[in-house]
């Protein structure tokens, strides 16, 4: 597949995977101390349902695409320590592997019925967190140079 196809469709995985995190992270956070527990409980429930039914192929088109657009890099993967392109794009690879860690964390917790606020609290800071250090390292990477 050419490179601006796997772009695209990267880049609009990216858009409703990190436009959800930011959503859960700022309002939905910003509204527990206004909701009853249980509300909160319920809605949280019924999020991870819809989560787990439609982020697995969000999921899987972001990380195809990003694999197909890393192979056309791999030169300067290869060898991460001798461009600052290569440094950055690695970094990015590794938080992006760190963030499919706690989306495996978040459903196999919710499977068992295990997936408390407090998981789902955390689970999404991080994961916030992950997702502001991917942006700003998708666009430094081809900015920063030394
Ligand atoms: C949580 C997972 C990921 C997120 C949220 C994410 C997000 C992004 C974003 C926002 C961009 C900038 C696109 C643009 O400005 O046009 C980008 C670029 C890129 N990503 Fe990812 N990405 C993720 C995972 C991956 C993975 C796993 C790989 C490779 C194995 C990868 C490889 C790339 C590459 C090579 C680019 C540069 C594309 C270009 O502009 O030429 N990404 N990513």
């Amino acid at each position: 597949m050419s490179y601006p196809i796997l772009l695209t469709l990267h880049l609009f995985a990216a858009l409703i995977f990190i436009g959800t995190v930011f959503f859960e992270v700022i309002f939905l956070e910003g509204v527990r101390k206004h909701v009853p527990r249980e509300v909160m409980r319920t809605m949280e429930t019924a999020i991870a349902t819809r989560a787990r039914s439609l982020m697995p192929w969000v999921l899987l088109v972001l990380y195809s695409a990003g694999i197909g657009m890393a192979w056309y890099h791999r030169g300067a993967l290869a060898h991460p320590l001798d461009s600052s392109f290569g440094l950055l794009l690695t970094i990015k690879i590794v938080l992006a592997l760190s963030v499919f860690g706690h989306f495996l964390t978040a459903m196999t917790l919710g499977k068992k019925g295990k997936l408390r606020s407090v998981h789902f609290k955390y689970i999404h800071i991080s994961v916030f967190c992950h997702m502001v250090g991917i942006v700003l390292l998708a666009k430094a990477m081809f900015y920063l140079h030394w």
